[in-house]
């Protein structure tokens, strides 16, 4: 997800750019660039990495002179984050600059097709395509050679345009990716949330799909596909001290969904050097794990299935059995643990009433207790023998996001690290298991953008009497979090099955249009879910199927797809729940819900 701004008026633009930026630098940082243009001349500067680069690069604008320009902040999709990939892009002609968020789906056969005319290009982004069809199909109108090119385009595109040869406007096009337009003095802008704008105006117009619009210094109008004006009512943006906290978003939970790629770094970053995976936490390092015959996992809730997706990998890397039990169950249940116990204990909050008194019992009971908690200072990390946080930051929204798939990715590194402690895992696959953990932000992030079309996903799955989510192994270990965020924020009846379980039982639940939500990320089972789908689909049954892009099998038989990017399977739990958690939250905004406070939850559980 990257972040666009766009500014006409009577002041020098490039500051009021980089200021914008900024305030979007939360949607992606790994490079980004503006274009300005003076009269005639549209000068370009980007850079690789953040927005102060950018401001260091220009002397904070000033270096830039112009009144009209363009910006964007990116976090990579197509291409590495170089300065090459950063946008904008501009046309071999130098006369049009541009700048995207989104996916341009057909841009392989596009980019085939313009090489072919002779068109070169400078990039490896899915962008770059747009600025050449915008010069081919310029014949002295930019409004018709947008149109043009939109009619080109498939997927998702929120896009800013300047041309130098209308000095003082900028256009704006949106496709299912979100663009504001904001009404000023003397002055218009747009942006891809408002907290870009509010600075300057609190009166916008939201672009709908499929809407364009032309904007000077003193006009501001859009139109459609074909041409036609449309007449826009301005909203004013009346908020208050929360909603700006919400960073632009109407909810925290979805800021807080869209923060997961950022969570995820910060939980990872400072622990791999070199190829190698370092708790200086830990401080008896490595040997925690030493003279360990049984481990338990033991939480409540998200954090409770954190430890269900996190499980695989532990005794896979370990090779040590791993039993994942319910903190409300642990505590009355007699557990069978001692000196060779390592408990591992998950807590976003660190105040969970049931988590603390599970732990407790573990520790009188001569366990070590290691807690993967996301509160500094809290009664949970304050217990425990060892204390791993989780940097996710502040999760305000009831419903948990980024707090568990930053508690799956500590999970995944505690694997590694333990495995490689126990000699079970040799310097080589480390280095290799290390990348991949690295890749996770960079992934998260595509399963964002792989699907836009939740939202009406959302509209047709919304009034369903139930869900049901099958899966298998780490699926189904998905699944059951995916379930959960259903229930919690949108009230539908939803539950999570093994999917080899479905003939013992649960397949009597199917029937005419029933909607089986099928989990197929695990390439070595995937025939298998492929024969539950096949049963469920002969009994009526609807499903969505959330797999790879490319997974031919699934694609011919489902009813509709949710896409995760190619990742090991090991470690797709915090790529796969994300498109599960927007399912959720979609369902729940289009059945009036109050999402970020569910009736009866309350986000710490502090009474048993
Ligand atoms: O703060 P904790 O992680 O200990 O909370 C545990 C559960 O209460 C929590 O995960 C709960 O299930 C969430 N509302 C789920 O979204």
């Amino acid at each position: 997800m990257c972040g666009i701004v766009g500014y006409t008026g009577t002041q020098d633009a490039a500051p009021i750019l980089l200021d914008g930026l900024k305030k979007l630098e939360y949607r992606g940082y790994d490079s980004a660039g503006i274009a300005v243009m003076d009269h005639n001349i549209i000068s370009v500067n980007k850079v690789k990495g953040r927005i102060v680069s950018l401001s260091e690069k220009t002397s904070d604008g000033a270096s830039v002179p112009g009144t009209t320009g363009i910006g964007h902040t990116r976090w990579a999709t197509h291409g590495a984050p170089t300065e090459e990939n950063a946008h904008p892009h501009l046309s071999n002609d130098g006369r049009f600059a541009i700048v995207h968020n989104g996916i341009i789906e057909n841009y392989m056969a596009l980019r085939e097709e313009l090489l072919g005319d002779g068109y070169v290009f400078q990039s490896e982004t899915d962008t770059e395509v747009i600025v050449h069809l915008l010069e081919m199909y310029y014949r002295g109108n930019v409004r018709d050679a947008l149109i043009r090119t939109a009619n080109r385009l498939q997927g998702s595109y929120a896009l800013g345009v300047i041309c130098s040869e209308e000095p003082g406007s900028i256009y704006a096009v949106r496709e299912k990716s979100p663009l504001i337009l904001g009404l000023g003095i003397d002055e218009n802008f747009f942006a891809s949330d408002v907290t870009a704008l509010v600075n300057h105006t609190r009166n916008v117009i939201y672009l709908e799909d499929g809407e364009f619009a032309e904007l000077t210094c003193d006009a501001i109008r859009v139109f459609d596909v074909t041409g036609r004006e449309i007449i826009k009512t301005p909203s004013r943006i009346l908020w208050d001290v929360q909603a700006a906290e919400k960073g632009g978003y109407e909810h925290f939970m979805l800021k807080e969904i869209m923060e997961q790629p950022a969570a995820v770094k910060a939980t990872i970053a400072p622990r791999i050097r070199e190829g190698e995976v370092v708790f200086d936490e830990l401080k008896d390092g490595p040997a925690v794990i030493s003279g360990v015959r049984k481990i338990i996992i033991t939480a409540c809730g998200s954090a409770y299935y954190a430890g269900c997706a996190g499980k695989y990998a532990l005794e896979k890397l370990t090779r040590i059995p791993v039993e994942v039990v319910l903190a409300s169950e642990l505590r009355y249940s007699d557990p069978l643990i001692d000196k060779d116990t390592l408990v591992i204990v998950i807590s976003q909050s660190g105040e969970t009433a049931d988590t603390i008194a599970a732990m407790r019992e573990c520790s009188e009971r001569g366990a070590r207790t290691l807690a993967v908690v996301n509160v500094v200072g809290s009664t949970v990390a304050n217990i425990a023998d060892y204390t791993v946080y989780t940097w996710a930051g502040p999760e305000i929204a009831v419903a948990t996001t980024k707090g568990y798939t930053t508690q799956v990715t500590v999970l995944y590194m505690l694997s590694v690290y333990f495995g490689r402690a126990l000699g079970l895992i040799g310097e080589d696959q480390e280095k290799e298991m290390t990348d991949t953990l690295q890749q996770l932000p960079r992934l998260i992030q595509q399963s964002i953008d792989l699907n836009p079309a939740i939202p009406s996903l959302a509209k047709k799955y919304h009034d369903s009497k139930a869900l049901f989510f099958i899966g298998r192994n780490t699926d189904y270990a998905v699944a059951l979090e995916g379930a959960l965020k259903m229930k919690e924020i949108s009230y539908l009846h939803a539950e999570a099955y093994a999917a080899g379980e479905l003939k013992h039982g649960t397949i009597a639940l199917i029937e005419e249009h029933q909607p089986v939500i099928a989990l197929c990320c695990n390439p070595s089972i995937m025939e298998k879910t492929l024969s539950n789908i096949v049963e469920v689909k002969s009994r009526g049954a609807e499903v969505l199927a959330l797999t790879f892009r490319n997974n031919q099998k699934i694609l011919s038989v489902a009813d509709d797809l949710l896409f995760i990017p190619d990742v090991e399977s090991l470690f797709s739990a915090v790529t796969e729940i994300v498109p599960l958690q927007l399912l959720a939250y979609h369902v729940a905004k289009e059945n009036g819900c109050d999402i970020d406070k569910p009736k009866n939850l309350a986000k710490s559980v502090t009474v048993e």
